[in-house]
């Protein structure tokens, strides 16, 4: 590998998964995996094994069906993460384990620990670590606020250790692009053995900076990037491998650095990131926005005719975007359908396209001309075989006279069952038929409607976002229907609310005092 490859370490399955309302199910994670392991992501970070079963079972199967990247599990410093977590990636071939502990000085507070304590531990983790597999990445959380002294100190120990990547992380995006690039710089010129070792860039998004600050980690001797998709994580998220993948290609000329990412895969994996967590796409999002190459104003639309150039820095169909094309329509066909979605960057099995057809015909009987943005909303609807919960029929009646009526079928576990309700309107009607077929405490915390394109035949692209005991769930639908949309995503936030329930509440700080209980 030369020196100016850059490592593209994608943590959309869990830092971005970790994100309140952005779970995936089991199928989701596997999908989205396979499509990282396709567009050339060099280390996939599949879950924290020790959270839950779920994601002990998701980081493993992905482990097993992986073709080209490296595979990593997340671990907290202690020994019973670390197993679980080898037990999880060992299937690769190609595993890391990832262990980590807070090190600055408010993190260090909450297992109470001092600096001797930690540094103790580190080395016993990493050594424990290095024991199981040849590829350990340790990360010093919150590096960016922890102390140089002892940050170097942790760094040096963990190498001494066995680690053979080192993970710099802006755990609360505090650092600026300057900072960023010294704080790499200096580690690789103090610490003993640096050179042998990949220095790694982790950044959150809180100050807008991540992008910045990954690059000028880049530029300081970092030789990973850890990022999500769409940018997806906690509060303002991660960095978005989008635009650290895209910047470098683009600037190659003040940025000479390569990654092994097919960039021509982003749109298609940014679609299904998006549908399966439930986070949409800001509109002028960098890269993969709707507007990201939309050109509405006359001025640019005239220099854009003339040369493109003159307002675009790169070609949509560099990130997997073609232009424009005809409608479609209830005559159109699955080889149409297919050439279509493939433009749009889809690429489909034959049974995916089997599904998607039955509901692109369902579409085109009720509205005359379906549109690409029609079709992208078809295909963020994903109803998984694994739901527990899932819409069998339903109709609603409402006017001036008295409340909305609904009645529903639904089938829970397979069982079969039937409500009729009232309520405030018929999108009340219909939630309370939900709830009265399954029972929940779930509060709503949002309901948002979309019209898809323009006119009264439009789609309506629902998102609503559920919460219950502190865990979040959101789902989303489209269909003409606006309240059919609105039932069907608001059992799809039941549905991941349910795999959410599944989880233990795994904090990061890990308080337990006996860390090499295996
Ligand atoms: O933000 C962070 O510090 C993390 C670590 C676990 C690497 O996600
Ligand atoms: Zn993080």
């Amino acid at each position: 590998m030369t020196d100016n490859r850059v490592l593209i370490f994608d943590t959309t399955l869990r830092d971005g998964e970790q994100s309140p309302g952005a779970t995936m199910t089991h199928a989701e994670k596997l999908e989205i995996a396979e499509l990282l392991d396709e567009m050339g992501v060099d280390i996939i970070e599949a879950g924290f094994p020790i959270a839950s079963e779920g994601d002990f079972a998701a980081v493993s199967e992905i482990s097993k069906r992986a073709k080209q990247s490296t595979i990593c599990g997340l671990s907290r410093a202690n020994f019973k993460d670390i197993d679980r977590c080898w037990e999880a990636v060992k299937h690769a071939k190609s595993p890391r384990i990832h262990t980590f502990i807070g090190t600055s000085p408010l993190h260090r507070a909450i297992p109470n620990l001092d600096m001797d304590q930690m540094a103790e531990r580190i080395h016993e983790c990493v050594t424990h670590a290095r024991n199981l597999c040849d590829n350990v990445q340790w990360s010093s959380m919150d590096a960016t606020r922890t102390e140089w002294d002892f940050l170097k100190r942790t760094v040096d120990i963990a190498i001494k250790a066995g680690a053979t990547t080192i993970n710099i992380p802006d755990t609360v995006g505090y650092t600026e692009p300057n900072e960023s690039a010294d704080l790499i710089r200096r580690l690789i010129a103090e610490v003993d053995g640096a050179d042998e070792v990949v220095f790694s860039t982790h950044c959150h998004n809180d100050l807008g900076l991540a992008t910045a600050n990954s690059l000028a980690a880049v530029n300081g001797g970092a030789r990973q990037i850890e990022c999500t998709i769409n940018g997806l994580g906690e509060r303002a998220g991660n960095t978005a491998l989008e635009e650290v993948v895209m910047a470098m290609k683009v600037r190659a000329d003040v940025m000479p650095y390569a990654t092994g990412i097919d960039t021509t895969k982003i749109m298609n994996i940014s679609r299904r990131v998006a549908a399966v967590s439930g986070f949409s796409v800001q509109f002028n999002k960098a890269i993969v926005g709707k507007n990201a190459f939309a050109h509405e104003s006359g001025i640019h639309q005239d220099g854009m005719l003339k040369n493109r150039e003159t307002f675009e820095v790169m070609k949509p169909e560099d990130v997997g975007l073609a232009g424009t094309s005809l409608p479609l329509g209830k005559h159109s066909g699955r080889a149409a359908l297919r050439d279509k979605l493939e433009k749009l960057g889809y690429e489909l099995g034959d049974n995916q396209l089997k599904d998607i057809f039955v509901r692109f015909k369902e579409l085109a009987d009720r509205k005359k001309e379906v549109f690409d943005d029609d079709l992208i909303a078809l295909m963020r609807v994903s109803e998984g075989a694994e739901d527990q919960l899932k819409l069998v029929e339903m109709s609603v009646t409402c006017g001036t006279g008295g409340p909305a009526k609904a009645s529903m079928t639904m089938t829970i576990d397979d069982a079969e069952k039937r409500i009729e309700t009232t309520g405030d309107g018929p999108v009340d009607a219909a939630f309370n038929a939900v709830k009265g077929l399954f029972d929940h405490s779930a509060r709503l915390q949002l309901y948002q409607v979309h019209a898809v394109t323009e006119g009264t035949d439009a789609q309506a692209t629902v998102s609503v976002r559920l919460e219950e005991d502190g865990r979040i769930a959101t789902g989303q639908s489209a269909d003409t229907d606006t309240v059919v949309a609105s039932t069907r995503a608001y059992i799809a936030a039941l549905n991941r609310l349910i795999v959410r329930r599944e989880r233990t509440q795994v904090g990061f700080d890990d308080k337990s005092v006996s860390y090499k209980d295996a």
